[in-house]
């Protein structure tokens, strides 16, 4: 019996499966065990044909194959090379010691290596183990260029690993050996799609995308059709402090298991943005599912999740953002097992003031009853708005601002201000769990938001004249803290509270539509 080492994943975390294959005298047989599923049970004819192809003899006697441990689900096509690397070990094709070495990688039929998924939780399974060598597909290449601690190399196919473990190609070795990357190289060349000087006027919802991105607001912008909303909220991911090398590795693992990195880069160097459409299903916006996927909200962990139109969006998903909005995670229930993705991003909503759309306008009437507002925004329930710090109207921008041929800011100098903001907060909660003010809890608001009799006052009239919800409160604490930030402010001073109350207009509007 031949153990081969190969992994095995379980939401986006890896873990050894040993690989045993035994070929027993007596009636020629091919069985596979372990808790397959379907793409791993495939394996087992892919392989056959991949060791034939390659004018491999494939043994006469009873090959059995188990993926220990038994009892975890392993999925996908990775055991594809360690099973045809296991059978040729039995068959003393191979000769060299197989011990520190694991092995991952799908075979076609004539024995080419294709590209998986889940490399790099995979590799950081390797080093935690302190497994020296693992063999991975040309095509993973990138995926492993930042994993340091161990030997990492690839193969085109599978003669190429056959011929470095058959012990006579000293000099010529047909295996690569995967040299490390640079992070910080590479984030300097991350490009972004589009950028915030191309948005012209909008300088409020500007000033709140900047306020959210430098504390980690979530945020909701309300008005009209064609006036900006979807374009403001795509520049958000622009203005966003750069990714530190963890936070890239933690999105990047999670963007391994859906399959999604591109190969060219092997890594994910933007904080991501997510715009599931409003049509989507609870399965994809949440995760798990036949394949055991991530979710939307997980392939946007530390980036933005943009919710465009919000109220047409089901219910369902609604309700379902609530658990990860809190806990920056979610835990998903499978037949065998619960399984956790992080979730951790900021939210970005849009929507129409009111069915027509025109609600508040200065450019068209809405023709919408009292009722039917408030039927709509009832849409979205009180305890989901209750996590959104920041509501900004946004009007049509004028003739004058759309034909300024001046350029606005642009989102690299928006991005070091907000960055500056972050690293003053990152000192405020470096005894904490936490990174930014729109995670403080209770105790923190009231350790950090401190305000000054003026300050309470100013708090105070604005709850009796603007009609503002109990749950306002502590949101404009903590908004309130983050302008400070940006200003470089230690206190809270009057004009950072009274900016806060000015981006509270949800619950004005709700007031307004219910009397
Ligand atoms: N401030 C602006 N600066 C430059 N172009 C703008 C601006 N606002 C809107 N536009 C242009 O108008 C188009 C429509 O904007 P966008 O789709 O973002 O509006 P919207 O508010 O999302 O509308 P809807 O409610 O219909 O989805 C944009 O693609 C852009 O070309
Ligand atoms: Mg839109
Ligand atoms: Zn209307």
């Amino acid at each position: 019996m031949i153990a081969i080492k190969s992994f095995g994943i379980t939401g986006v975390n890896g873990y050894i499966v040993d690989v045993e294959v035994d070929i027993a005298k007596g009636l020629p047989g091919y069985t596979l065990v372990g808790l397959p599923d379907n793409a791993v049970k495939e394996g087992k004819e892919r392989v056959k044909s991949a060791i034939l192809n390659c004018d491999y003899k494939f043994p006469i006697g009873n090959v059995i194959i188990n993926l220990a441990p038994a009892s975890a689900k392993k999925e996908g096509a990775i055991y594809d090379l360690p099973i045809a690397v296991g059978i040729l070990a039995n068959t003393r094709v191979i000769t060299k010691s197989l011990k520190d070495w694991a092995f991952l990688g799908e075979l076609s039929l004539n024995g080419e290596l294709r590209r998986v998924n889940g490399v790099l939780p995979a590799l950081l399974t390797a080093v935690e183990h302190k497994i020296k060598n693992v063999i991975i597909p040309t095509d993973n290449y990138n995926e492993a260029a930042f994993v340091s601690g161990i030997n990492v190399y690839t193969a085109r196919n599978l003669a190429d690993v056959v011929d470095y473990f058959a012990g006579d190609m000293i000099d010529a070795t047909p295996l690569c050996q995967v040299q490390t990357a640079n992070f910080e190289t590479l984030l300097a060349d991350a490009v972004y799609p589009c950028d915030m000087k191309y948005v012209r006027g909008q300088f409020v919802a500007k000033r709140a995308l900047e306020i959210a991105a430098a504390g980690g607001h979530n945020i909701i912008l309300i008005g009209p059709p064609g006036s900006g909303k979807t374009m403001l909220a795509k520049c958000f991911q622009t203005i966003l402090p750069p990714m530190t090398f963890n936070e890239s590795m933690e999105t990047t693992k999670i963007h391994s298991c859906a399959g999604l990195l591109d190969a060219e880069h092997g890594i994910v160097l933007t904080r991501p943005f997510r715009c599931p459409h409003h049509t989507a299903s609870t399965v994809s916006l949440a995760g798990g599912g036949k394949f055991a996927r991530p979710g939307e909200i997980s392939l946007a962990h530390n980036g933005v999740l943009f919710l465009d139109e919000m109220p047409e969006y089901n219910r369902g998903c609604l309700e379902l953002l609530r658990q990860p909005l809190e806990n920056h995670s979610i835990m998903i229930s499978r037949a065998a097992m619960t399984v956790e993705y992080p979730a951790s991003f900021v939210l970005v909503a849009s929507m129409n003031p009111c069915p027509c759309g025109y609600y508040g306008s200065r450019i068209k009437r809405c023709k919408c009853t009292q009722s039917k507002i408030q039927h709509y925004l009832g849409k979205i329930s009180g305890p989901l708005l209750d996590r959104i710090d920041l509501h900004i109207e946004v009007d049509q921008v004028t003739y004058n601002d759309l034909t300024n041929d001046k350029l606005a800011e642009d989102s690299a100098t928006i991005r070091k201000r907000v960055t500056a903001a972050r690293a003053i907060q990152n000192q405020r909660f470096a005894e904490t769990l936490i990174h930014n003010n729109a995670t403080m809890d209770a105790a923190m608001v009231k350790k950090y938001c401190k305000l000054s009799s003026e300050g309470e006052n100013i708090l105070k009239s604005a709850f009796e004249n603007l009609n503002l919800s109990a749950r306002a409160y502590t949101r404009i604490l903590k908004v309130a803290r983050t302008i400070a930030d940006l200003a470089g402010s230690p206190e809270i001073l009057p004009e950072h509270l009274t900016e806060a109350i000015s981006y509270r207009s949800l619950d004005r509007f709700n007031r307004g539509v219910n009397e």
